[in-house]
């Protein structure tokens, strides 16, 4: 989804915010553009669509000079991917430049009275409003007695962001405030980065990290004046806000591709770490339990849960759903778990006891932190299981648990997903063991779970035979995947991340609804993925898997046994290690990743960046 960066500094800021939008391209985009104050004083922009190479040939061929800029990688929602409609958005007088992320919910009406007032609009962005709004009340006759320029301009933005309904995130550029650049948040991300004698403003700190890991999180409904040494945040009208700087422990290293082809291959192959980081220092043998102190519940709060509510979007939601088998099963609390973005819009029925989960990668998504917001307003206990430390999710929960995964760039979540899992399955074993698990079962699984990076390990490095399987399949059309009982939300994933990286239309079912209709697309040309792992069940998914063959379907079976009839009635067989069945789910995600992976590679498409796609959602 879009993304911010801004800077100002001694040196040159064409270059910096180009690397920054760089390391924002991972979010998903469709074009660029970048805006600075030059030496001459006035502001200059350049944009391009597609890739961020393509506007750096327009900057090779005309240059752009100046110490302060903001640049802006676009995913288009209102008007097409055009150079017109990239940010930066200039005002009619040339004096005020803004980048945008988020929507502008009452753009149609701002921009019926703009024009009313003689205002020529020049792109179909819902954004260029926002620009003309900061003009008009910059230029304000009754604005001009107001002070300095800077005061003015300050005003003016204060005066604009309280007539925007939506979300945003913006930065804001004034040539007769040339030192200066003025951000502000609502509902989409923004932070500050305090360099050497430099700052930073950005939508994620991926952007600006390589530079400077000294940051501050703008709040909802905040404005920030930055300079190159100072800064000062103040709310919506203009009363000073006092922020603590946070210093980030991520390591450069950690973005990078690290010799792999793409993040998603790095990522994938960081899971026996990624994993661990989840479950380590998090074992306790001697209470038998997990240690999940960020929750902040005691056990008379565990014991009143009457029911969980799992809400979230995407990838974490199928975390979600393989955390309600494991949570009922060793805790005996129901579990629901639903889309964020139903579960905003329908009323949910939310009691005194209830409690919610909110489980996202990025801290971010726009649809989870409305069904956040609407579990909080109702009345809900809400807690985070979110990967990024300090996003906003984690930050407005009452409680909750990081994943530990480290920066997930590539847009298919990977190692994500099984973090978010294995923190499902400490979870489980928390509140199971306040509501009556025995301490062998749960020391047991304990141990099991530090197996889990050893098992990961010896699937990654049977990953080439993965690869043989899959290049075959590459091409296919129509895929399906099933799964039964906690596989089904892995077939869920599969589909996701084969559909998501390759195209191909993929769908994941519950292997018994396959008789209620989908079996009626299966020919000869149909591949299905079968999740047949060692289970009570085991025998039903071969009896799925059969219905399948004797239609002529393609079948690729990922199993941890030796059985002769899926052999038999298998294309292909992919072989994982076996593991206690709770972690089961963590394991079979493995082989969907890696085949949606090289399935992809062999038919050629941008795997880390796939068409119409964002890695952080952020409006509805
Ligand atoms: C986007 C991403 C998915 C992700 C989903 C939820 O659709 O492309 O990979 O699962 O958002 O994101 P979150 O950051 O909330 O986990």
């Amino acid at each position: 989804m879009c993304g911010i960066i801004g800077f100002i500094g001694r040196t040159d800021a064409a270059p910096i915010l180009i690397e920054g939008l760089k390391r924002l391209e991972y979010r998903g985009y469709d074009s660029s553009g970048i805006a600075t104050i030059s030496s001459a004083g006035k502001i200059e922009i350049r944009k391009e669509i597609g890739k961020i190479v393509e506007l750096e040939k327009i900057i090779k061929h005309n240059p752009i000079n100046g110490k302060i800029g903001i640049a802006h990688t676009r995913w288009a929602t209102h008007g097409g991917a055009t150079v017109t409609n990239a940010h930066p958005h200039i005002g009619q007088t040339g004096k005020i430049t803004i980048v945008h992320n988020g929507i502008i919910e009452n753009y149609a009406t701002l921009k019926k009275h703009l024009e009313k007032e003689g205002r020529e609009f020049t792109t179909e962005t819902d954004s260029e409003v926002i620009v003309h709004l900061i003009e008009r009340y910059y230029f304000d006759t009754d604005n001009q007695d107001d002070g300095s320029p800077l005061t003015r301009l300050e005003k003016a933005v204060s005066d604009t962001v309280k007539m925007l309904e939506g979300t945003f995130g913006i930065a804001v550029l004034c040539d007769e405030v040339p030192d200066t650049i003025i951000g502000a948040r609502k509902g989409s991300p923004l932070v500050i980065g305090i360099g050497k004698d430099s700052m930073f403003i950005a939508s994620d700190i991926n952007a600006f990290v390589t530079y400077t890991k000294q940051v501050i999180y703008l709040d909802d409904n905040e404005i920030v004046t930055i300079n190159r040494d100072t800064y000062q945040t103040k709310n919506f009208e203009r009363a000073p806000v006092s922020k603590d700087i946070e210093e980030i422990s991520w390591d450069v290293d950690e973005i990078g591709r690290a010799g792999y082809d793409h993040f998603m291959l790095k990522e994938i192959c960081e899971q026996p770490d990624s994993v661990r980081n989840a479950f380590i220092g998090r074992l306790l043998y001697e209470q038998a339990t997990a240690k999940l102190g960020g929750l902040k519940l005691s056990n008379k709060d565990i014991l009143n849960i009457d029911r969980i509510l799992i809400t979230a979007c995407g990838t974490a939601l199928h975390a979600g759903m393989v955390g309600k088998y494991i949570i009922e099963q060793l805790a005996g609390i129901p579990v629901e778990v639903d889309f964020a973005s139903e579960f905003r819009y329908r009323n949910p029925i939310i009691r005194p006891n209830t409690l919610v989960l909110a489980i996202s990668q990025s801290g971010e998504t726009a649809d989870t932190l409305a069904a956040l917001r609407e579990a909080k307003q109702k009345g809900a206990t809400v807690m985070g299981i979110c990967n990024v430390v300090g996003s906003t999710i984690a930050r407005e929960c009452d409680g909750g648990v990081y994943v530990h995964a480290g920066p997930e760039i590539g847009v298919a979540s990977t190692k994500a997903f099984t973090s978010q899992v294995t923190v499902m399955i400490l979870l489980a074993i928390y509140f199971g063991r306040v509501r009556g698990l025995s301490r062998d079962i749960a020391n047991k699984l304990m141990k099991e779970i530090e197996k889990l990076p050893g098992a990961i390990h010896a699937i990654l490095d049977s990953k080439e035979k993965i690869k043989k399987v899959a290049v075959k399949y590459a091409g296919t059309k129509h895929a399906f995947f099933m799964g039964r009982n906690d596989q089904y939300p892995v077939a869920l994933e599969g589909a996701l991340k084969l559909k998501e990286i390759s195209y191909i239309d993929a769908n994941g079912y519950p292997a018994a609804e396959m008789k209620h209709g989908p079996i009626a697309l299966i020919d000869e040309e149909h591949l299905t993925v079968a999740l047949a792992p060692d289970s009570p069940l085991l025998e039903k998914m071969i009896a799925n898997i059969q219905e399948i063959r004797a239609r002529n379907g393609k079948i690729v079976t990922v199993t941890d046994t030796k059985n002769q009839m899926i052999e038999k009635l298998s294309d292909d067989v992919i072989k994982i290690p076996k593991v206690h069945p709770a972690l089961k789910p963590i394991l079979m995600a493995l082989p969907m990743q890696l085949f949606a992976y090289y399935v992809a590679v062999a038919m050629e498409c941008d795997v880390d960046q796939p068409r119409n796609l964002a890695k952080s959602v952020t409006v509805e």
